[in-house]
Order: C-alpha cells, then structure tokens, then sequence
C-alpha cells in the first residue's frame, strides 16, 4: 500500500531516502507480505519505510545499505551506553556461554534485585518481567488485588504499554475494562480530584510517569507528584510511578529527583542492557503477596522472567552508570537545546529542542509547552530529514543521549535539526 506524499517536499525527501535506501525498501516489500504493515512493533514504522538498522557499535548504527546514522533513539532510550558496550558484551557473552535460560532461579538475578533496591529507595522488593508492558500490568493488577479495588487512574498522554487496562479505549479493549480506567489531567490537581470524584472508594490506584515519554517529554512537577501521595494516602489508593523510561534521569530514578516516594515502580529500558527485562517494584507489604510460600500467592509466571542474559546485560550497565555520569548526560542534552535554539535563532525558524535530564523532544513550529505534544505536522518529514542528515531519532522527534554521545555529535545533531526543520518551514509543511 503506498503512502500518500502530500506534499512536494515530502516527496522530494521520500526520493532522496529511497535512493539510498533500496536494500532497505526491498526488505520492507518482503516483510508484508508476512507481517502486517511489514512490521511487528507499531513504533519502528514510518513513512515510506523504515531503514532496516544492521549493526551498532557506541553512537553509530548502518543500516542494510551501508548508510551510517548517529543514533540519538537506543532502541526508545534503552541503550544508554550505546550499542555493543564493551563490558554489556563481554558481560551477555559470559552469561550465554553459561547457559541462556534454565527453568530455575539464578545469581544474577539476584544480584540485579539488589543493585536496583540499593538505588531506588521506595522499592523494598522487586520481580522482573520481560517488558514494560508486562511491568505495569503486574504493577496495577498487585495493586488491585492489595486494595481489593478496581478503579485504576492514570493520565492524558500517558503511554503504560499495551495491555487492557493501558489501552482502555482502542479497538479490542471491552468496554468494561475502560469504566475501570479515569483518566486525569496533567498537573491540575483540582481536576485530578473531579476526575475521581464519587469513586474514591474505588480507587486501587493512581498510574504516572514523573516524565512522560511518548507524551511528549515533559516532567510532572514535584508539587504533582507530592499532591498525587497526598491525595492517594487520603483515599487509600496506592501511587505506582511507571519510571521504564525516566529511571534514567537520576540514579535513584525521577522519584529521587522529586523527593516523592511510590507505593510501586515499573522500571524497564535501560535495566535490560539492550536487552528484553524490566521489572515492578515498591513496598514489602505490596510485592509479598507475590511469595510463592504463602497459600493463595498471587502468580507471576513467565518462561523468561529474570532472564540470566538480560540481568547479566543489566548489571553490566549499572556498573558503569556511576553518579557523575547523569549530569554528563543531562549537560550534554541542554548543550543540544542550546545548539538548536543559537541556531534556530540565526535561520529564524521556530524549532526547539526541550530536555529533562538526557532524555529530549525536538519540537517543531510554535508550540508553547502546554500544548505540545511532540512535533507538530513536520514530525513526519523531520525523521527521514534526518535520516538523510544521518541521524536516527524517533519518527515522532523524541530522542536520549547516551554515555557514547560526544559534544560534536550533539552540536552536530543541533545544526541539522535546524537545516532540516527549515526546510519543512519554508515547506510550508510545519504547522
Ligand atoms: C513509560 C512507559 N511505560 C511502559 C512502557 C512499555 O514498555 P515495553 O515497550 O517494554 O513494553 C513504555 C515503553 O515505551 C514506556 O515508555
């Protein structure tokens, strides 16, 4: 099926990319007509096509037509130390030799557990699942069944993953499951109170991301999130932070940062070292009644739960995430937004780059804070424009520094966001 080039310049960029892209778009025909859309993970696609990406090694990533691309996304912010870090290797290399999954329990889970117990203050235990979608749907249900109550709230914009009650409302979801689900307004307390009104007692618990991800990068404040735990100790609902992707924010997780303490977390992303893991966690009261000796244990199987290669991979990446290098990165991403915003200055083109910590949104047009979500209408055009730039980030603009980032890689990705968003401005295309 083609996809409509509304646009000349969308079509000139459309020419350019699959003019050095044929391998990839031959893979793409291949792909659908067995998966549909030639894809299995709604995020990778976007128009034409998507690259097909074949190695990665620190920040550069080729695709199957030799093309190289600084990669600003890490697999949506998971790698933050770049591709095939020499430890993570050595690390999955050592554990796959020893084996790749037994159908027990093993050391380096273990280990993993505790180097995240010791970093994340609210959580006192901790089990692993193999997404973050798995994360919070464990997260929620743990709190339903320690509250014995079904209401479960969480935020416009909010991305939890893909299991019911995180997609209430889209096609294939029952719609009992959505009467279970309300959904709060972003930072307005008063209408988080509203949304709930009348149902208090049916609370289990409240969901947030102290940093929205597919949101569109924006950080809850701290008078939120303190609100949100003043809010569920009135009503007796439990507060889960989903930190899959702002873990990295800070060591302790943006629940450090802003000084407020979840009954549970779902971590994901970068605990996995590039590879499949995740993990929900938070007070003993909550996560015990997960423990397999006692009589009516809530169960959390999993064929591939604490898989020994992703907590060896795991591990290996907290190792090297010492303290210093969180302000490393959270520098080098407002050294970013600096470079667009000089930039964009000069050209007089209305884009911006927004930063919590090292994870960042490019924003196109003139959008104020409150209202952006991601890119405007351009979105579409500045992913393959910096794919032609070589520069990898999310089609919907977002993107993460990693510890493999440099400062000419940064300024670099600053100067092309602004030729590229130029071009779309002087398209016409931006809105
Ligand atoms: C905040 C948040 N929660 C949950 C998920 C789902 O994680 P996964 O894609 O590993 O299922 C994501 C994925 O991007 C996320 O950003």
């Amino acid at each position: 099926m083609a996809i409509a080039e509304t646009s000349p310049h969308r079509a000139g960029l459309h020419e350019a990319y699959r003019s050095r892209t044929p391998r990839s778009a031959a893979l793409f025909e291949r792909a659908t007509r067995v998966l549909p859309g030639g894809s299995t993970r709604t995020t990778v696609f976007a128009p034409p096509y998507p690259p097909y990406l074949a190695t990665g090694t620190g920040i550069h990533v080729s695709d199957v037509d030799g093309n190289i691309y600084r990669d600003f996304l890490g697999n949506y912010t998971s790698l933050i130390l770049g591709h095939a870090h020499p430890a993570v290797v050595a690390a999955v290399e050592a554990q796959v030799r020893r084996g790749s999954a037994f159908g027990a329990p093993s050391e380096v889970e273990i280990a993993l557990a505790e180097a995240l117990v010791e970093r994340v203050d609210s959580i006192e235990r901790i089990r692993f699942t193999n997404s973050g979608t798995e994360a919070t749907m464990f997260a929620i249900r743990a709190a339903r069944a320690f509250t014995g109550r079904p209401l479960v709230a969480m935020f416009e914009r909010a991305y939890h993953g893909t299991h019911d009650t995180a997609m209430a409302g889209t096609p294939g979801v029952p719609s009992a499951v959505g009467d279970l689900v309300a959904v709060l307004p972003w930072e307005d307390l008063a209408g988080v109170e509203r949304a709930i009104a009348g149902r208090e007692s049916e609370l289990a618990a409240i969901v947030v991301e102290p940093v929205q991800g597919a949101g569109g990068v924006r950080a809850a404040s701290p008078g939120m999130l303190s609100g949100l735990r003043a809010l569920c100790d009135r009503v007796g609902a439990l507060l889960i932070f989903d930190e899959v992707i702002s873990f990295r924010v800070a060591p302790g997780g943006a629940q450090a940062e802003a000084g407020v303490r979840p009954d549970l977390t779902t971590l994901g992303k970068i605990i996995g070292g590039g590879y499949p893991l995740a993990a929900f966690g938070g007070r003993a009261a909550v996560m015990d009644r997960f423990d397999a000796r006692v009589p009516g244990a809530m169960t959390h199987g999993g064929t591939f739960n604490g898989n020994p290669v992703g907590a060896a991979a795991g591990l290996a990446t907290l190792e090297e995430l010492t303290a210093g290098r969180y302000p490393e990165l959270a520098g080098r991403a407002e050294r970013l937004a600096d470079a667009v915003a000089t930039a964009a200055a000069g050209a007089g083109t209305t884009v911006r780059v927004d930063t919590v910590a090292s994870l960042f949104q490019v924003r196109l047009g003139d959008h104020t804070a409150a209202s952006a979500v991601a890119t405007g209408t351009g979105a579409a055009d500045l992913f393959v424009g910096l794919l032609l730039e070589g520069f990898y980030l999310a089609p919907r603009g977002m993107g993460a520094i990693a510890t493999s980032a440099t400062d000419a890689d940064v300024d670099e990705l600053g100067e092309a966001i602004v030729r590229v968003a130029t071009r779309i401005a002087e398209a016409g295309t931006a809105s």
